[in-house]
């Protein structure tokens, strides 16, 4: 053995991280507000990780958050407002970050839409790029 695991498609976040010491790291998950991005915050939570939760929806974010909290009481978790169709809310989002945090050791850019009609956002971009490409590295 060299001490490397094997992961497939069927491995969790969880198991990923097994063994993975992330107290003291900042994690930013973008689209955290429920499916994969929940599960990615609960599992680098569980690590230890102070997690962002980035998301367009207050609600939903709180809702996640507290069905994380729910597994795990001591998770470190902060909402982020983050709406990928803008390009200033995405500015305004990274400003804000960094003021509260000068290192962010993780960023998740889970965010996404697929498979969607095509629609445009207020800048002209189709949403699913601006949601999958240009939102995350503006
Ligand atoms: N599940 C799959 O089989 C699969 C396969 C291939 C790729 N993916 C990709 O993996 C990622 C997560 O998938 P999932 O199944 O967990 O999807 P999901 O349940 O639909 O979650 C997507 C997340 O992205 C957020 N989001 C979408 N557009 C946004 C925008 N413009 N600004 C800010 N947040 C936005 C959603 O927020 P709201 O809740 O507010 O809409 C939600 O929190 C996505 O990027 C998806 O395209 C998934």
């Amino acid at each position: 053995m060299n001490g490397t695991r094997a992961f497939g498609a069927q491995s969790t976040g969880t198991e990923v991280l097994v063994g993975v010491d992330l107290r003291g790291k900042v994690a930013v998950v973008t689209g955290a507000s429920g499916g994969i991005g929940e599960e990615t915050a609960r599992a680098l939570a569980a690590a230890g990780a102070r997690v962002v939760i980035a998301a367009r929806n207050r609600g939903k974010a709180q809702a996640a958050m507290g069905r994380i909290l729910a597994s795990n009481a001591a998770a470190l978790l902060e909402f982020e407002t983050l709406e990928l169709d803008s390009l200033e809310s995405v500015r305004a989002c990274a400003q804000r970050l960094l003021a509260r945090h000068p290192t962010i050791h993780l960023l998740i850019n889970n965010a996404g839409v697929m498979a969607s009609p095509l629609a445009r956002t207020a800048e002209a971009s189709s949403r699913s790029s601006r949601a999958t490409t240009w939102g995350i590295f503006s």
